[in-house]
């Protein structure tokens, strides 16, 4: 990474004091940072301090003769690897999402011609208000790519998603972005979203499952240079840029997509399968007659995790469960490896708000170790089991 360079636009938020952590987190990494500083965020941290870690200018004014002599800012948004936004304000997004350029920050990111990686932070009102989630969509359309929001306490009482992401998890995606494709040629198969079951036309069995994991990894691995097939079930989400995907319905039509898909390098199996399913889905709508409260029995259904781990030739060289359990994860998650003999498993508590929330607190359990990783945003999460399997698909020598 030595001769890597970003370029970090710190805007206006308490969270700027964070983006010092990551100029030294970087640094040590071997990524050089040069950063500009918007009016507010020099209202929170100043020039003096952001341009001691990064050791050069630091650039704030659009009309700084001085500066403009030295580097022009369409050179500026040009000579960095990479355009990291932290904090990236609700201000700052709803100007990169409409092309608005009356700053030295909004220039910049017009300007550029490189990739840019937002780490939002702002009130939970304001995230959640329409106008940033329609600004949110459109730089996702852009190509934009995001590492958080979290969740949790805000430094103004309220509790809710706004929350900067932490500077090791920015780190981690500005290294996965700046990593030139460590996955290009390899492909990926995911499984996301829950599977829904007939009952009968109009009524179905299913679980609460959002798609959000599954659908941040496969955005991930697609960062990452992987050709991607996302096979997923009913989800409100849309398809990540770069990602192929698959809509499916139940558990056997999610089982025929991967197969479909195969040959795979790495698959991937987030979705939460319904494990039964009605016998035999009614052809027509069940009627309340006479016959009185219909009983609804169930057939198991085909594990999907555990035919991708079993496939002999075809199989992918590295096969990753999910376990969602509520009580001894560990154990439980260890005893899933076995069983389905996948290679490694992301064991998370779903007993909490995990399922259908914004962030994650997983076990990454490999069959001789597990590490525990933070609670945090599901991109993050997303962007570092990405890396891992880059590691791992990318090693030299080719590990049993
Ligand atoms: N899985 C699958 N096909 C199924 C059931 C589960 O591919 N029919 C996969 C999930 O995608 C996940 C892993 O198996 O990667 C574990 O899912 P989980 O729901 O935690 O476990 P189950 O196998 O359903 O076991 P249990 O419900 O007993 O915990």
């Amino acid at each position: 990474m030595s001769d890597k360079r970003v370029l970090l636009i710190i805007g206006g938020g308490i969270a700027a004091y964070k983006s010092l952590e990551l100029i030294r987190l970087l640094a040590k990494a071997g990524v050089k940072s040069r950063a500009i500083l918007t009016k507010a965020g020099a209202e929170f941290v100043t020039p003096l301090s952001v341009g001691a870690l990064t050791g050069d200018k630091v650039y704030q004014e659009l009309f700084d003769l001085t500066a403009e002599a030295e580097m022009g800012h369409i050179e500026l948004s040009r000579a960095a690897d990479l355009v990291v936004v932290a904090p990236a304000t609700a201000d700052l997004m709803a100007k990169a999402a409409n092309g608005l350029a009356n700053d030295l920050a909004s220039t910049a990111l017009l300007a550029t011609d490189k990739r840019v990686l937002m780490a939002p932070a702002m009130n939970v009102r304001m995230w959640e208000h329409a106008a940033t989630q329609r600004n949110l969509a459109r730089l996702h359309a852009d190509g934009v790519r995001f590492v958080g929001p979290d969740a949790g306490e805000m430094a103004c009482g309220e509790y809710g998603p706004g929350r900067m992401a932490e500077p090791e998890a920015i780190k981690a995606a500005i290294l996965a972005l700046l990593s030139d494709g460590p996955l290009k040629g390899k492909h990926a198969l995911v499984t996301a979203g829950p599977t829904v079951e007939a009952i009968d036309p109009v009524r179905f069995l299913s679980n609460r499952s959002s798609g959000k994991q599954g659908y941040a990894i496969a955005a991930a691995l697609a960062n990452l240079g992987a050709e991607v097939t996302l096979v997923s079930g009913p989800t409100t989400l849309a398809a990540p840029a770069g990602v192929n995907r698959v809509d499916v319905e139940s558990a056997r039509e999610m089982l025929a997509a991967c197969e479909a898909a195969l040959p795979a390098d790495v698959a991937i199996c987030v979705a939460a399968v319904a494990d039964w399913r009605p016998g035999a889905a009614a052809a027509e709508k069940i009627k309340k007659d006479k016959s009185g409260t219909p009983a609804i029995s169930l057939t198991e259904n085909p594990d999907i995790l555990a035919t991708l781990s079993k496939l002999g030739k075809k199989r992918p060289r590295l096969v990753i469960g999910f376990a969602a359990e509520t009580n001894d994860v560990e154990a439980h998650a260890r005893a899933k490896i076995a069983k389905k003999g996948c290679d490694w498993i992301v064991a998370n508590d779903v007993s909490g708000d995990v399922m259908g929330g914004a962030e994650n607190e997983v076990l990454l359990i490999k069959r001789d170790s597990a590490e525990a990783w933070p609670r945090m945003a599901k991109e993050a999460v997303g962007w570092k089991l990405a890396a891992e399997i880059a590691k791992f698909l990318t090693a030299k020598v080719r590990r049993k």
